[in-house]
């Protein structure tokens, strides 16, 4: 099947996308509309055919089948021999999962009304600091355990009405002692977050934190908690039961967000908002769920990034967020992209037949026209771009600064797609009144290939319940890509080896063990730290 697709891919090639509009229909028949969001993946060089095509790789590889084997609970994570039930966190309105006989939703329940009365006394201050009522929260926790509350407490800034929050993530100390330095011990709740509570980053970090805290009076016992699946170790920590949330090793790490590693977002914009959070992401499972492949949004995404990257052959994809609150979701999709994706064998450890999931970067708009943009538009490498947008924003005062926002979205996509030709960038030249001369000389680094795909996500705001809906639709399209791949998108074994690595050298650079075994390069960077100590 991928043959089929390579071939009308060569076809293809030589398809003007703006000429691809010359079917009326095509901007409708190549979008998906959901709950008020438009995915508009017209401006690409899919045809009909193509997708057809792609449908039915979906379809030959059992997407709706897998999908349904995801939801119930079935072992989808084959490695870990365990389900990937973060659809169960914002089951809100759904019936009974099982894992292994158990129907998981009473525990779910339970814990969603912990948060919430956690939350609810922190921010109404029933819950206290040795210095009074909370002002500030630090999130300790690395990966899954803080991409995700990070980006969405940004996000949902106007909704922000809790507490402060501040992210600390890396083992760097700067990291640490800048995030504390402006913050009163006695009034600082430090949530430590880590799936596995081994994490040497998190727990580097939360001892630091517990010695600032009571080095400054503050009260560990009462400003700490602790949010894990590992709640021995929690207990070990020193952080009470009362103050554990915890949640099954069926969540992973990077599907963390709607559960308590939420616990940051829920205490900054309060319970009920995270609960629309939570509704906006359900309903984009039942969407999922329920609407035919063609017409559903997780799976034209994915399916469009698969024409991009293991048909097209396009190495990377941008993602490109005309939102600033969006900032941190380029780095949230990362994580959520090529940690699942990033694999080299199927689920049955066979070597893939195509290539694995593309590299996934990109930052906000505007600011990324002033800086990278030149490559989108004329470097050599073709980079499909994912844009998106809110049809409005949360600043009716400043309905002017929002317009020009969205005209640059459009006008970036336009301009990809549509080009100039070097007989148009003379024809410019010469209306500015330009030299002939100087128009040959000019007008090859004035004209634009154009003819590079690009797709829109459009939504009327950002509010906490499309979130949940953006968030859920990027977490399916990964694993749609995933199943059409054939590989395990739940698993991250690729991490493993520098964890064990900087384990081993740990000690080397403490100057308790030798470079013994280790390559020249390696040993020669030991000798250079050593020698720079001051
Ligand atoms: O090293 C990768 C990883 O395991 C991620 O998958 C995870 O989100 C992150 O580390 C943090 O892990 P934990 O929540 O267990 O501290």
């Amino acid at each position: 099947m991928w043959e089929t697709l390579t071939a009308l891919a060569a076809e293809a090639e030589t398809t003007d996308i703006a000429d691809l509009f010359d079917d009326a229909g095509r901007a409708a028949d190549f979008s998906v509309r959901f709950d008020g969001m438009l995915f508009d993946y017209a401006k690409t060089r899919l045809t009909r055919a193509a997708r057809d095509a792609l449908v039915s790789l979906a379809e030959a590889r059992e997407v709706p089948a897998r999908r349904e084997a995801m939801f119930t609970g079935a072992a989808v994570n084959e490695t870990e021999a365990r389900p990937a039930l973060h659809t169960a966190l914002r089951n809100l309105s759904g019936g009974p999962i099982t894992v292994a006989g158990r129907d998981v939703m009473p525990e779910v329940r339970e814990t969603l009304a912990r948060m919430e009365a956690f939350a609810g006394d922190i921010r109404a201050g029933r819950i206290t600091g040795a210095g009074g009522a909370i002002t500030d929260v630090v999130n300790i926790g690395i990966g899954g355990s803080h991409l995700g509350p990070e980006m969405a407490v940004r996000a949902l800034g106007p909704y922000h009405d809790g507490p402060r929050c501040h992210f600390v993530s890396n083992v760097d100390g700067a990291d640490i002692a800048d995030t504390l330095a402006g913050l009163d011990p006695a009034t600082t709740l430090v949530l430590v977050a880590s799936k596995s509570f081994t994490t040497s980053e998190t727990m580097t970090n939360a001892q630091t934190a517990r010695d600032w805290m009571v080095r400054g009076r503050g009260d560990p016992a009462a400003q700490f908690a602790a949010v894990s699946t590992a709640l021995e170790r929690t207990g070990a920590f020193g952080i009470p039961a009362a103050r554990v949330f915890g949640f099954a090793d069926w969540v992973g790490g990077r599907y963390s967000i709607w559960g308590p590693i939420g616990l940051p977002l829920m205490i900054a914009v309060g319970p009920e908002a995270f609960r629309a959070f939570l509704s906006g992401a359900e309903a984009m499972d039942g969407h999922f769920r329920a609407a035919p492949l063609v017409r559903n949004m997780p799976v034209m995404l994915a399916l469009a990034g698969l024409w991009h990257h293991q048909v097209c052959g396009h190495p990377t994809r941008a993602v490109l967020p005309y939102d600033q609150r969006l900032a941190h979701l380029p780095a949230y999709l990362q994580q959520l992209e090529m940690e699942s994706n990033g694999k080299r064998v199927t689920v049955q450890g066979a070597p893939l037949d195509v290539a694995s999931g593309p590299v996934v970067w990109g930052a906000p708009g505007t600011n990324g026209q002033h800086a990278f943009f030149q490559l989108l538009h004329q470097g050599t490498q073709v980079v499909p771009c994912e844009f998106m947008v809110a049809a409005r924003g949360h600043e009716p005062e400043l309905a002017h600064h929002h317009r020009l926002l969205v005209a640059n979205c459009l006008a970036q996509a336009e301009a990809l797609m549509r080009g100039r030709s070097q007989e148009a960038a003379r024809e410019g030249l010469r209306a500015a009144g330009v030299a002939e001369g100087e128009v040959e000389r000019q007008a090859a680094h004035r004209a634009f290939p154009g003819n590079r795909p690009s797709t829109m996500l459009i939504y009327p705001k950002l509010t906490p319940r499309r979130l949940g809906q953006i968030l859920a639709l990027y977490e399916h399209r990964v694993f749609v890509e995933g199943v059409v791949l054939g590989i395990n998108s739940f698993d991250q074994w690729g991490v493993e080896l520098g964890k064990e690595l900087a384990r081993a050298l740990a000690p080397v650079l403490a100057g308790e063990q030798d470079a013994e075994g280790k390559d020249g390069s390696t040993r020669q960077l030991v000798d250079y730290i050593h020698g720079n100590q001051g």
